[in-house]
């Protein structure tokens, strides 16, 4: 049993690189652009800002203070906020799990395209290099044959991610952020001046930026944006809960959610700038539209950028920019979204950091690895990245704040913590956004979504195999969450010393600076 205090951020800059690096990833670079343009162009920025504002920052402050005050991961944060609210926790566990078994996976992709990218072995057929040749991919839900070229990247990777998580909060994870970070917002800076100044960049630019307003009365539009907004910010699965949970008790939130918040979404903006102007001078090679070339998020990535960088000057070069900047931004999420399970081994089971690292990595690399390492592996990531998206992050987001807001009437209490120590204070509208708008909004989404899912199969996908791939996953990580709730954890974490609540607590002492 490990007896080892509470970990903690070394100052607040610390702090916000995680916490920035967590929330820009492959969120960031694929499928922003891709969203953003499918759903009215310049028009989508209007509804994107809007969830932002409305969820995005409110959710995200809310996930801070519950995580400060709790000082636990998200099982043992819901927990000390009501026992049954404990399932929630375990839910969002269930769902990292899920999402870091294939977030890998995309990274090891990556890791291969940076090497693909010198000497442009895709060849003229980029589609099917990725497909055939580099993924080996067969029918739906049939797995006959290991594909190496995936397996072995993927290994690294978890080593890398395994390594930073085995150095611990500061060591590994604090310490990783400042360097990757820094390096990848110079990376992109170089890459998307370089790409506005390719021919036929304008183009591209009018496809993202020019508004389409008749988009904006369209639901489908408000409801991707708030979906953008959600995976993008990593709220809804339990990673900002746990990231606050290392922060000392009189650090500043509201003033820490909006620096993350803008950061993430300039990034955000800054990729659909530096994506768009490539896929202009793409169009402006083929003589097409720039709405003939766009694809789904994982052909944008790579199938239409290796076609692009074969097409371009010193287009070797841009590639491997291109793919290191998705290794890198991928790398910092990946790390948060497996803290989450990491902590939750270590609060509830008492087994030290080391411990909690080797017993989660093992199992969730040999998981990635069966599951996603052959023929098989296209399309169950696809299925279960729509499926856990869609029914797991948005609807746990959901189902938690109406918790807090509602059924445990608990928004008052955590504005008061928030703002003892926060340099902006939340007023009513935190209130209202989180009690009412978000609410609303995102349980309109669900009926939204699952009106289309019921009308067409996700992606042309066999009714059979979507019930495993896709509702079977999200399923299964929500029974998870409910029955590892039924389990009588003899270890509660640090709980800061407090137990279950029902009353509230005195405001802490007003401190504006520190950790
Ligand atoms: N927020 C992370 C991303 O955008 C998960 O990829």
């Amino acid at each position: 049993m490990s007896n080892e205090p509470r970990e903690r951020w070394g100052n607040r800059a610390g702090f916000l690189f995680a916490a920035i690096g967590s929330a820009v990833g492959l969120g960031n670079i694929w499928r922003f652009p891709y969203v953003a343009y499918d759903n009215g162009g310049g028009a989508f920025l209007l509804p994107y800002l809007v969830a932002l504002l409305t969820a995005g920052l409110p959710l995200l402050i809310m996930e801070y203070v519950i995580g400060r005050r709790y000082r636990s991961s998200p099982p043992g944060a819901f927990r000390q906020l009501s026992r049954p609210a404990e399932a929630i926790g375990w839910w969002q566990v269930a769902i990292c799990f899920v999402i870091s078994a294939y977030y890998a996976v995309v990274l090891a992709w990556a890791v291969r395209y940076v090497g693909f990218s010198i000497d442009e072995s895709w060849g003229d057929d980029p589609n099917a290099f990725f497909s055939e040749d580099f993924l080996k991919a067969g029918e739906p839900g049939t797995v006959s044959t290991f594909v190496p070229g995936v397996m072995w990247p993927l290994l690294g990777v978890w080593l890398v991610t395994l390594v930073i998580l085995w150095l611990g909060v500061r060591r590994g994870i604090e310490w990783a952020n400042r360097v990757f970070i820094p390096a990848l917002l110079v990376l992109f800076c170089i890459l998307v001046v370089r790409a506005v100044t390719l021919d036929g960049a304008g183009e591209g630019l009018d496809a993202l930026f020019k508004p389409d307003w008749g988009a904006l009365g369209e639901g489908s539009v408000w409801v991707a944006a708030y979906g953008q907004i959600f995976f993008s910010l990593s709220i809804g699965f339990g990673i900002m809960i746990t990231y606050a949970s290392y922060l000392g008790r009189k650090s500043d939130l509201s003033g820490s959610a909006l620096v993350a918040g803008f950061a993430n979404s300039s990034f955000e903006i800054l990729a659909g700038i530096g994506v768009f102007s490539v896929l202009g001078f793409m169009a402006a090679q083929q003589g097409v539209g720039v709405s003939e070339l766009a694809t789904s998020g994982v052909g944008l990535a790579f199938v239409a950028f290796p076609a692009i960088i074969s097409s371009m000057p010193g287009g070797a070069f841009f590639g491997v920019m291109f793919f290191l900047s998705l290794v890198i931004a991928g790398l910092t999420s990946l790390v948060s979204i497996v803290q989450v399970q990491v902590a939750a081994v270590e609060d509830r089971t008492g087994l030290s950091r080391r411990a909690a690292v080797a017993l989660v990595g093992g199992v969730l690399t040999a998981v990635s690895v069966l599951a996603f390492a052959n023929d098989g592996g296209l399309s169950l990531l696809d299925a279960a990245d729509h499926f856990i998206n869609q029914y797991g992050i948005v609807l746990a987001g959901l189902v938690s704040v109406v918790v807090v807001a509602w059924v445990l009437r608990r928004l008052p209490l955590l504005q008061r913590d928030a703002n003892a120590t926060s340099a902006v204070r939340m007023g009513r509208v935190w209130l209202v956004c989180l009690g009412i708008i978000t609410p609303l909004v995102l349980g309109w989404m669900m009926v939204d979504s699952l009106r289309t899912e019921l009308d067409e199969n996700y992606g042309g996908y066999p009714g059979s195999f979507l019930g495993w791939a896709g509702w079977g996953v999200a399923a299964g990580a929500l029974l998870v969450g409910v029955l590892a709730a039924l389990i009588p954890w003899r270890h509660h974490g640090d709980i800061g010393g407090r137990a279950p609540e029902a009353e509230p607590v005195e405001d802490p002492e007003p401190v504006k600076e520190g950790n």
